[in-house]
C-alpha cells in the first residue's frame, strides 16, 4: 500500500487508545464507529447514528452513544486475549484511506505462554449505509487447543462515561434477540422513543467450510452474546467474518425488525467480500472528486488526505434532516452538536466537490427552521434565530455551564449571544447558489431562510437615535474570548450583508414569480413596511473602524484593551499563554481566540482592498492564540492573499496535523471537523488562490510553496468539472465544459476537454 494513503500506528500504548479511536473512526455519514480495538477494554467506544439525539438527565440534548457492536472476544482455553494483560510481541494498525478500511495485526503471548496471531480488518460501508463488517484471521502459533469466540452486543453503554457527574444513559434496552445464528439488540431512546436495532452474525470459513459449529446463546442483563467453540490446530489460519446491520425508526416508517432482518440476510447472502468491493468502488469514485495531490511533500500529501477522508466520511446526502457535528461522527465532544463549523468551514468542500451533499446539509437548516423560530420567540425576537449549537430540532442546545481554562465552572454565553450563526447560514446559501445556479433551492428553501433571518435582525438591532445608526449590542463574535461586546464587526457587517441580499432576493422573486412572493410574505408576515425598514437598517448599520479607517476594530472598545505579546510556542508551533495573562480575564486583553475581523475579510474578500486586508492580517495575527482549530487554516488563506507565503505553509501544516499531532490536546473527543474543511479551503482558496469575483467568475491566483513540485485538484463549478494543476512556473486547466476564468487577473477561455497552460 502506498504510504501516502495510510495512517499507521506501530506501537500499542493503552493511554493513546482514545486518540486513535478518533483517528481511526470509520463513518459513512449515517453511522460512525470509533476505531476501538476489540482486544482492549481501555478506551471509549462509540457507535453514533446521525440524527439520534436524546436528553434524558443530561444537561442538554446530545448525540446518543448507541449499543456497542464491536464486542468480539477470544479465549484460549479460559484465558482472554487482551492487549492490556498479555505480552505484546508485535502490533500494527493501519487506516487505509483510499479504501476506507481499518486493519490491525498483532501477536501476543498469554500469561500461560500461549502465542496467538490475530489480523483483522473492518469497514463501515459507503455502498450501503446500513451495513458494516469485520474480518478476523486467527492463527495459533505454539499450541493446539480450544479457542472460544464470543460475539457480543452491549446495551449497558452510557454517554459521558469518563465524566461521572454527567454520565447519562440515553436508551432502554427493549429486546435481546437470538437470530440463530447471530444476535441482535433493540433499544429505544428515552425522550423520543426512537428504536435502534443493531445485529451481527459470525461466519467461520476454512477449507472444510463452516467451522463455527458449536454455538451457545445467552442474555446477560443488557448484553446479548453468542459463543462458539473450536479446536484450533497450530499454524492453521481461521477466518471469521462478522457482518453487521443497523436500522432505526428514524429511517423507516414500517417495522425496523423486518427491514433489519432482510438487510442482514441479504448481507450474509452477498458475503463480506462483495460488500467490501462495492464499498471500495464508492471510495474510488469519491476520491476522483475530492482528492488533492501534492507532489514533493509526503507529509502534506498524507495529511491533507487524512482530513478529506474524515470530512467526506462525516456526510450523508441521503438524509436532509442531519448535518455534520463539530466532532463529526467521531466522538462525544461538543455533544454531537452542529455549529457554524458546517456552513462556514466544511460546506465549501462539499459545494465544490459534491454539491448534492452540500444541498442536503443546507436543507438541514431549512428543516430545522421551526426550532429557529421558537428560539427567536423565546428570546423576545421575531423571525428565525438559528441556534449556536444545534441538534435534531434547531432549538438552542448550547450548555449553560462549562469549564474554563483554569478548570473552574464557567457560564457559557455563546448560546445567548453568538448571533452571527444566522448570517453564516445565509452566506453559505449564497455561496452554494453562486457555485451551482440551483434556483430551485434558492427559491423554495434558501429564500425563506434569508427573509426569516432578516426579520430576526430587524427585531434584534438597536437604533441609536443620537448617532442615527443601528447597533447590535451585547454579542459574542467568532472570537469567544470577548463576551457581551457591542458592535462586533463580523456580526454587524454580515447582518447588513444578509439584509441587503434579502432585499435583492425580494426583487428577484417578485420578477420571477409574483404569486410565490405574495405567498411567502403571507407565510412569514412581511410587507413593504418591513422592506423599507430593512433598507434603512442596512444603510445605517454601524461598523467600527480605527481613526485612520484602516484597521477595523473588532468591536467597540477593543483598541483600548491591554496589548499582550505572544512570545512562546509549543512543540507543534502553537502559541503558549503569555506569562502575564490571567486566564479568567482574557476579555480584558487584546488576545483573541481565533480570526474574527480576518474571517469577515475572507468571506467578503472583494469588499476590502488588499492593503487593508494586509494591515488587518498583520495586526490581528500577532494577537491570535489559535485556541480553536478553526484558526490556522484561515490565517494561511489570508496570508497568501496578502503575500505572506512563509507563514501560510506553516499554518497549513498546523491545520492538517491538528488531529494527527493532537495539537489542540483533545483529539480523543472526536475529529476537528471544521478544521478538515479549513484544510481543504487552505489548499483550494489559499494555495490554489481560487476566489469568485463580483461578476461571478472564477479567479485563480495560485502559488505553491518551494516544498511542492505540483499541486492538483478538481472543482465542480456549475456542473463543470475543472481540473487544476499548479506547477512552479505554469498552471494547467482542463474543463468538462467551456468556461471563462481569470488567471492571475487575466481572462482565459477554457474549451471543453482541452488543456490550457498559463505561464506564471
Ligand atoms: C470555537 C467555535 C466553534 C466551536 C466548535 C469553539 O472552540 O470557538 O468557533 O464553532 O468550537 O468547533
Amino acid at each position: 500500500m502506498d504510504l501516502l494513503w495510510e495512517i499507521v500506528q506501530d506501537k500499542y500504548n493503552s493511554r493513546e487508545n482514545r486518540k486513535y479511536e478518533t483517528l481511526f473512526t470509520l463513518a459513512n455519514g449515517y453511522k460512525g464507529l470509533r476505531g476501538a480495538l476489540e482486544f482492549s477494554k481501555l478506551g471509549e467506544r462509540g457507535n453514533f447514528i446521525a440524527g439520534i439525539f436524546d436528553k434524558n438527565t443530561a444537561q442538554v440534548t446530545e448525540i446518543v452513544n448507541c449499543q456497542d457492536i464491536l464486542g468480539f472476544n477470544l479465549y484460549i482455553e479460559e484465558e482472554l486475549v487482551d492487549l492490556d494483560i498479555c505480552e505484546i510481541l508485535n502490533f500494527t494498525r493501519k487506516l487505509n484511506m483510499k479504501e476506507g478500511i481499518l486493519s490491525f495485526q498483532f501477536e501476543i503471548k498469554t500469561p500461560k505462554g500461549k502465542i496467538i496471531k490475530v489480523a483483522s480488518e473492518r469497514f463501515v460501508s459507503r455502498n450501503n449505509v446500513h451495513r458494516w463488517a469485520a474480518k478476523y484471521l486467527i492463527t495459533p502459533i505454539n499450541f493446539n487447543g480450544k479457542i472460544l469466540i464470543e460475539n457480543i452486543i452491549d446495551g449497558t453503554i452510557t454517554n459521558n462515561t469518563l465524566d461521572p457527574i454527567n454520565t447519562t444513559k440515553h436508551f432502554n434496552v427493549e429486546e435481546l434477540i437470538d437470530l440463530k445464528p447471530g444476535i441482535a439488540l433493540i433499544t429505544s431512546t428515552i425522550d423520543k422513543k426512537i428504536k435502534i436495532m443493531e445485529g451481527t452474525s459470525l461466519i467461520g470459513l476454512n477449507e472444510e467450510g463452516n467451522f463455527l459449529k458449536e454455538r451457545k446463546f445467552n442474555k446477560f442483563g443488557e448484553k446479548v452474546r453468542e459463543l462458539y467453540q473450536i479446536f484450533a490446530v497450530k499454524d492453521n489460519e481461521y477466518t471469521i467474518y462478522k457482518l453487521g446491520a443497523t436500522y432505526t425508526s428514524r429511517d423507516i416508517n414500517c417495522s425496523i425488525k423486518e427491514a433489519f432482518e432482510k438487510e442482514l440476510k441479504d448481507f450474509i447472502y452477498d458475503g463480506y467480500e462483495k460488500e467490501k468491493d462495492a464499498h471500495i468502488k464508492i471510495w474510488e469514485k469519491i476520491w476522483t472528486n475530492i482528492d488533492i495531490k501534492i507532489k514533493g511533500d509526503d507529509l502534506a500529501q498524507q495529511g491533507i488526505r487524512f482530513n478529506l477522508f474524515h470530512l467526506s466520511s462525516s456526510a450523508y446526502e441521503g438524509d436532509d434532516k442531519i448535518s455534520i457535528a463539530a466532532k463529526g461522527l467521531h466522538g462525544e465532544g461538543y455533544k454531537g452538536h452542529v455549529f457554524w463549523d458546517t456552513e462556514t468551514f466544511m460546506l465549501p468542500f462539499f459545494i465544490y466537490t459534491s454539491p448534492e451533499t452540500a444541498k442536503a446539509l443546507l436543507m438541514y437548516r431549512y428543516n430545522t427552521l421551526e426550532g429557529a423560530r421558537k428560539n427567536a420567540m423565546l428570546n423576545g425576537f421575531k423571525g428565525a434565530q438559528f441556534p449556536w449549537e444545534s441538534a435534531d430540532e434547531g432549538v438552542e442546545v448550547t450548555p449553560k455551564w462549562g469549564i474554563d481554562y483554569l478548570g473552574n465552572p464557567v457560564r457559557i454565553w455563546t448560546g445567548d449571544e453568538e448571533f452571527h450563526i444566522n448570517s453564516d447560514i445565509t452566506f453559505a446559501i449564497w455561496e452554494y447558489y453562486r457555485a451551482t445556479n440551483d434556483e430551485d433551492f434558492l427559491k423554495n428553501y434558501g429564500l425563506e431562510i434569508f427573509l426569516d433571518t432578516a426579520k430576526f435582525w430587524q427585531s434584534r438591532v438597536e437604533y441609536n437615535k443620537l448617532k442615527d445608526r443601528y447597533e447590535i449590542n451585547n454579542v459574542i463574535g467568532p472570537d469567544e474570548f470577548h463576551e457581551h461586546v457591542n458592535n462586533n464587526v463580523y456580526t454587524n457587517y454580515l447582518a447588513k450583508w444578509s439584509i441587503k441580499k434579502s432585499l435583492e432576493l425580494v426583487e428577484w422573486i417578485k420578477n420571477k414569480d409574483m404569486s410565490f412572493f405574495n405567498n411567502i410574505c403571507i407565510k412569514l408576515g412581511l410587507n413593504n413596511e418591513d422592506f423599507k425598514i430593512w433598507q434603512d437598517i442596512q444603510e445605517k448599520m454601524y461598523i467600527p473602524k480605527s481613526k485612520d479607517g484602516r484597521i477595523i476594530e473588532q468591536f467597540e472598545g477593543y483598541f483600548d484593551l491591554k496589548y499582550i505579546k505572544i512570545t512562546e510556542y509549543d512543540e507543534n508551533g502553537m502559541p503558549v499563554w503569555p506569562k502575564d495573562v490571567e486566564l479568567d480575564k482574557l476579555g480584558e486583553t487584546q488576545l483573541i481566540k481565533q480570526p474574527d475581523v480576518i474571517m469577515l475579510m475572507l468571506m467578503l474578500r472583494e469588499e476590502f482592498d488588499e492593503d487593508v486586508r494586509r494591515e488587518n492580517y498583520k495586526y490581528y495575527e500577532e494577537r491570535t492564540m489559535h485556541k480553536s482549530s478553526l484558526s490556522p487554516s484561515m490565517y494561511s488563506i489570508m496570508g497568501l492573499s496578502v503575500g505572506d507565503s512563509n507563514n501560510a505553509y506553516r499554518y497549513f501544516i498546523k491545520a492538517i496535523m491538528t488531529d494527527l499531532n493532537d495539537n489542540q490536546g483533545n483529539t480523543e473527543l472526536g475529529i476537528h471537523a471544521a478544521n478538515t474543511g479549513g484544510a481543504w479551503q487552505s489548499v483550494v482558496f489559499g494555495f490554489g488562490g481560487l476566489s469568485v469575483d463580483k461578476d461571478q467568475r472564477l479567479n485563480f491566483n495560485p502559488w505553491i510553496p518551494k516544498q511542492w513540485n505540483e499541486l492538483s485538484f478538481n472543482i465542480n463549478w456549475r456542473k463543470n468539472i475543472i481540473k487544476v494543476t499548479i506547477k512552479e512556473d505554469e498552471v494547467l486547466f482542463e474543463a468538462s465544459e467551456p468556461v471563462e476564468i481569470l488567471v492571475y487577473n487575466k481572462c482565459c477561455k477554457l474549451e471543453k476537454d482541452k488543456v490550457l497552460s498559463v505561464k506564471r
